[in-house]
């Protein structure tokens, strides 16, 4: 009978092991990564979910995943959490980019590294993370920008432009505004007229364009959303403001997620940059590397491109998100 309970208890032991239910994050040969997501207010967070926990998939590793629900205060319990379970690897992606100093100090004297992933912080040791993957925000606002001037040539000014920002003190919102900026500040015909954020949610973006729509009434030229799914929200509220979103008002939006493509393809929405979620496997290899003490590169930049209306039909059926 003790010998029976004895290899049970063995068993039993072996199968933590390998499920990273024993103390100290370790998995037998696996890698216990923590990763913190931002939540899931779009599409191209859905899509870069899937991404994530396909590529990070057993037996190679052991993924902890947690879904901050958009609240700094859930991610750093998030990581918390991870460094109390001694996990390999701290993956994140960070809702804002302020804020993180003291809790990637605690990581950092724990000994585990941080990948971060998609979104960028601002700390004062650029030594608390390893490596940062993710698309270049301030590029696709220029981008952005670049397509309005295009699809203005030879219209007077001036050109009214409301813009949709995404999460306040988020990297993408601060860079996407900062890049759009730059560019169409160049052309004295643009006159950014209204300008709030729609966390870069549908619903919001709908709400806060039903706003811009009250405020300005037909006098608005053209739509600047920083992600897809605030535009898809907003070309909701033009609609319904008896407008022809596409037409009456230019939109040019951010992501390049397949709901994009749909409202191309309708013609309500006229460009929309890439900003690529498909990040999993090269943030796999991150992981593998600074788990394994191989140097790897302080940044890593996804590549990505612009799509416009005339595009859309022959590009929808190859879009992977
Ligand atoms: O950080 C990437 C941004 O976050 C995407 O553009 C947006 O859709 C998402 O919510």
């Amino acid at each position: 009978m003790r010998k029976v309970s004895g290899v049970l208890a063995l068993l039993c032991a072996a199968m933590l092991a390998g499920c990273g239910g024993g103390e100290g994050g370790g998995a037998g040969d696996s890698i216990t990564v923590g990763f913190s997501q931002v939540g899931a207010e779009s599409e191209w967070r859905t899509a870069n979910t899937r991404s994530v926990k396909e590529a990070l998939a057993p037996p190679e590793f052991n993924l902890r995943f947690s879904d901050a629900q958009q609240k700094q205060e859930n991610q750093i319990k998030a990581l918390r959490s991870f460094i109390a379970q001694g996990v390999d690897v701290i993956a994140f992606s960070p809702v804002v980019e302020t804020g993180w100093d003291t809790v990637l100090q605690e990581a950092k004297a724990a000994g585990i590294p941080v990948v971060l992933t998609d979104r960028a912080v601002k700390v004062s040791d650029e030594s608390l993370y390893a490596t940062f993957i993710g698309s270049d925000f301030v590029e696709e606002g220029r981008r952005a920008a670049r397509w309005v001037i295009e699809d203005s040539e030879g219209k007077p000014g001036p050109i009214r432009i409301v813009e949709l920002q995404g999460t306040v003190g988020s990297a993408p919102a601060n860079d996407r505004m900062r890049g759009f900026k730059e560019v169409i500040g160049e052309d004295d015909r643009f006159v950014i007229v209204r300008s709030q954020s729609g966390d870069f949610t549908r619903a919001k973006g709908k709400e806060v364009m039903e706003a811009f729509l009250k405020a300005e009434g037909g006098n608005i030229d053209v739509l600047f959303a920083h992600n897809d799914d605030m535009a898809i929200g907003a070309i909701q509220a033009i609609e319904e403001a008896g407008l022809k979103p596409g037409t009456d008002i230019r939109i040019v939006s951010i992501d390049g997620v397949r709901g994009a493509f749909e409202a191309m393809k309708a013609g309500k929405l006229n460009a929309t940059v890439e900003c690529n979620p498909l990040l999993g496997p090269q943030l796999a290899q991150l992981i593998r590397d600074v788990h394994a003490g191989r140097e790897v590169p302080r940044r890593v930049v996804v590549e990505e491109g612009v799509f416009t209306q005339d595009q859309a039909e022959a590009e929808l059926p190859n879009r992977k998100y």
